[in-house]
């Protein structure tokens, strides 16, 4: 058990996990979770294989312990149209090849809570999904009683979209979870159809207003003040529930 008054004064340092990482990755995803991951998910973890990720350690532990995780963050790579949130993603085209990173896991062990660890995790997330230029955004499940994970993601301006109910199935009971996103390089909600109209219908109008506004203009010999930038048409977010299996 790691004991933080042993180092009052955390030096976190955040690194790659590296294959020497097997055992305690393992040790605290069974110590926080109230699922059992497979040991296949820890080995492609620590080996890179398919899945990405950042764990934190204590430099002003003792020389023992200071390159140990204390909190770490998982993530994978997923094609946008083939994942669970295609209706919230905003395509380029029909042929685009938009990605989204997905959080796995995330955790931090419980002497270490509280110092802003998680936060610099999802922040590394972030930065690397925003490095993708296909990738248009983050995005995650929290059980729906994991409080300290909500006000986390909320904080961190994280929008919760979903509710899924029962998407959990642990220990012979049923829990709901919600979905969070946070969109990266432009990859917005797409408006609903009737939305996209009349912001369709709206950019239209401004430019004939435009050519109208230009023709009387140039009748009376002035300048045109600079049009303003048309707002963009607050978007509904869809509150379709998926039943997706326990992952
Ligand atoms: C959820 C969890 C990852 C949060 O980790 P954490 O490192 O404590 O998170 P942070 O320190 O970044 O943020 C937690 C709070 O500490 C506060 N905080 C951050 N830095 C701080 C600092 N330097 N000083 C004081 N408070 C600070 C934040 O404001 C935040 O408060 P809020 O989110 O309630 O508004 C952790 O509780 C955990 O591992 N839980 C078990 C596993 C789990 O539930 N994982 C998530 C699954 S979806």
């Amino acid at each position: 058990m790691i004991n933080i008054k042993e180092s009052r004064h955390p030096i976190v340092d955040y690194r790659p996990i590296r294959p020497s990482d097997l055992e305690v990755l393992e040790k605290i995803h069974g110590e926080l979770f109230p699922i059992r991951y497979e040991s296949e998910f820890f080995h492609s973890v620590v080996n890179g294989r398919g899945i990405v990720s950042w764990g934190a350690v204590d430099r002003a532990r003792p020389m023992s312990q200071n390159d140990e995780l204390i909190g770490f963050v998982t993530a994978r790579v997923v094609i946008a149209k083939e994942s669970e949130i295609e209706d919230l993603i905003r395509f380029e085209s029909p042929k685009s090849d938009e990605t989204l990173v997905y959080i796995l896991t995330l955790g931090v062990v419980e002497s270490y809570r509280n110092v802003g660890v998680a936060s610099s995790l999802i922040r590394e997330v972030i930065k690397y999904a925003s490095t993708i230029t296909t990738c248009r955004a983050v995005y995650l499940h929290v059980i729906s009683y994991n409080n300290p994970a909500i006000l986390l993601y909320k904080r961190m301006s994280f929008q919760c979209v979903r509710k899924l109910d029962s998407f959990y199935f642990i220990d012979g009971h049923h829990y709901d979870a919600y979905l969070f996103i946070y969109y990266v390089n432009g990859g917005r909600t797409r408006c609903s159809p009737m939305l996209e109209l009349v912001a369709l219908l709206l950019t239209h109008a401004k430019s004939g207003l435009k050519s109208v506004a230009r023709i009387l203009w140039r009748k009376e010999d002035k300048k045109v003040p600079k049009w303003p930038r048309n707002r963009e048409a607050g978007c509904l977010l869809p509150t379709i529930q998926n039943k997706i299996t326990t992952k």
